[in-house]
């Protein structure tokens, strides 16, 4: 038997199991997983070393358009690059439809921003921010059976939000041709009436936007989409719940037998809107939506995680700089919180994160994070089983842990293009120190060998669709 690369001796982890064994790699895909496997090509030592699939995280942003005069500090290079770093072999960033223009338009140029630039494969979700009768009745169904299988819909932000009527037109697309719809759940106008009510009182720093979208404002905007999806009859995904009262939403629209998935992110397990707070606008590095909550929400968000209410563990990676004329995210002549773009850099750090304050806190075990990690991402959005396991003919990417490696998180050792990391100082044990792409070593141990241009795009199934 031949193989091109051997992987020996790691302890190996599933969604489901852990063992001992070699994985035999041939034509980037996993040929063999075995006892002593031999042959003449290169053989990697994992021993003392976890050998997990390559991580995917499937809720990322990169080079996506914002708003006047702002630029994401991440395109598809520097945001594989340090995803790649921090063990993920497979991101899925949004492609944005531009108001009063086909979804193919923006999908074009996304292709272009992304060929030949990607050290991870890459995936797209569609953001509906115009759902025309042609985008609904033509352009989804067909993009949607041509690998595009997942729509986000947004209930906030003036200019992405979505009404009811408009959300449930695009539910029901995805009823019908089998795409999965991810919800972000916030409740626009009640944000408005109190950034109106915050400014009229001038408290404008960066902490007011963590007050003006409280959790109330999540729950009902939650409960409102879940609701939508069972009168349409159709699974959705809530993404990036902040807090317990969310979630138990979602637990009792399961409990009534709605297929839902729902998803958390670091910075509602480590984070709280007490970072928000600091001298000199410094609260604005910690300005994402939903907004970090306190401690109980915190603790509520793991009983999430441990109980399985969530399926997904992402980072929701929105790259802004904090000291840049481009960035504009340190508004010093900015008069408003307001104007303080949403979203924080992430992609590299949220499998430490969770390695170090889950696996090796003992709060979860290893089956569970290489689900929260990979397995469920795969499933939930049409890319398993060629991506988010190891099993003979699944694409051989992977990333091998060290589990005694110690860091401290600072931005300087960190491959994004943002200019700070909101985790910069939080101490970690664990990190993936070799990654592995489609059978392709990209990381040696902490060194770049991969190429720019070594990942490549990847299309998805829809649900029901039959895999292999
Ligand atoms: O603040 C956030 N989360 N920015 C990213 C965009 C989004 O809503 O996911
Ligand atoms: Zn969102
Ligand atoms: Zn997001
Ligand atoms: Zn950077």
């Amino acid at each position: 038997y031949r193989f091109d690369l051997i992987v020996r001796g790691g302890t190996i982890a599933t969604a489901s199991d852990v063992f001992r064994a070699d994985i035999g790699i041939r034509n980037g895909r996993i040929a063999q997983i075995g006892e002593a496997l031999t042959g003449d090509c290169e053989v990697i030592d994992a021993s003392g070393k976890y050998v997990l699939p390559g991580g995917i995280d499937s809720h990322v942003h990169v080079s996506q358009p914002s708003g006047e005069g702002i630029v994401m500090a991440d395109d598809f290079e520097s945001g594989t690059l340090s995803a790649l770093f921090g063990g993920n072999t497979t991101i899925m960033p949004f492609c944005l439809q531009e108001k009063g223009r086909p979804m193919r338009e923006a999908l074009t140029a996304y292709h272009k921003l992304a060929e030949g630039n990607c050290y991870t494969d890459v995936s797209f979700h569609l953001i509906v921010s115009d759902p025309t009768d042609s985008l609904l009745g033509q352009e989804l169904p067909a993009l949607a059976a041509d690998g595009y299988s997942s729509f986000k819909v947004f209930m906030t932000y003036e200019d992405l939000r979505l009404s009811d009527a408009e959300i449930l037109k695009t539910l029901d697309v995805a009823r019908s041709t089998g795409a999965t719809v991810m919800v972000h759940c916030e409740n626009e106008d009640a944000i408005r009436f109190l950034i109106a009510r915050h400014e009229a009182a001038g408290d404008v720093a960066p902490r007011a936007h963590a007050s003006t979208r409280p959790v109330a404002v999540e729950r009902e905007a939650t409960h409102r989409a879940l609701s939508l999806a069972e009168i349409v009859d159709v699974p959705i995904v809530i993404v990036h719940v902040s807090n317990g009262e969310a979630m138990e939403e979602i637990a009792r629209a399961r409990a009534r037998g709605l297929k839902v998935v729902g998803e958390t992110c670091p910075q509602y397990l480590v984070l709280t809107a007490e970072d928000l707070d600091g001298m000199d606008w410094e609260g604005a590095k910690f300005v994402c939506s939903p907004p970090p909550r306190d401690k109980a929400a915190q603790a509520e968000c793991w009983r999430g995680i441990e109980t399985g209410v969530f399926d997904l563990f992402s980072s929701d990676h929105c790259p802004f700089r904090y000291d840049d004329e481009r960035g504009k995210r340190n508004p010093k002549g900015l008069a408003s919180f307001r104007h303080i773009p949403n979203g924080i850099p992430g992609v590299e750090t949220r499998l430490p994160i969770l390695f170090s304050e889950g696996v090796m806190k003992g709060r979860i075990d290893l089956p569970r994070f290489v689900s929260l990690a990979a397995t469920a991402h795969a499933r939930t959005y049409g890319l398993y089983p060629e991506k988010g396991t190891i099993a003979i003919g699944s694409d051989a990417d992977l990333a091998i842990w060290d589990p005694t490696e110690k860091r401290t998180i600072r931005h300087a050792d960190l491959h994004d293009g943002a200019d700070y990391s909101p985790y910069e100082g939080l101490e970690v044990t664990g990190w993936p120190t070799t990654v592995i792409l489609g059978g392709r070593v990209m990381v040696r141990d902490n060194t770049l060998v991969g190429a720019k241009g070594d990942g490549t795009y990847r299309s998805a199934r829809t649900r029901g669709a039959a895999p292999l």
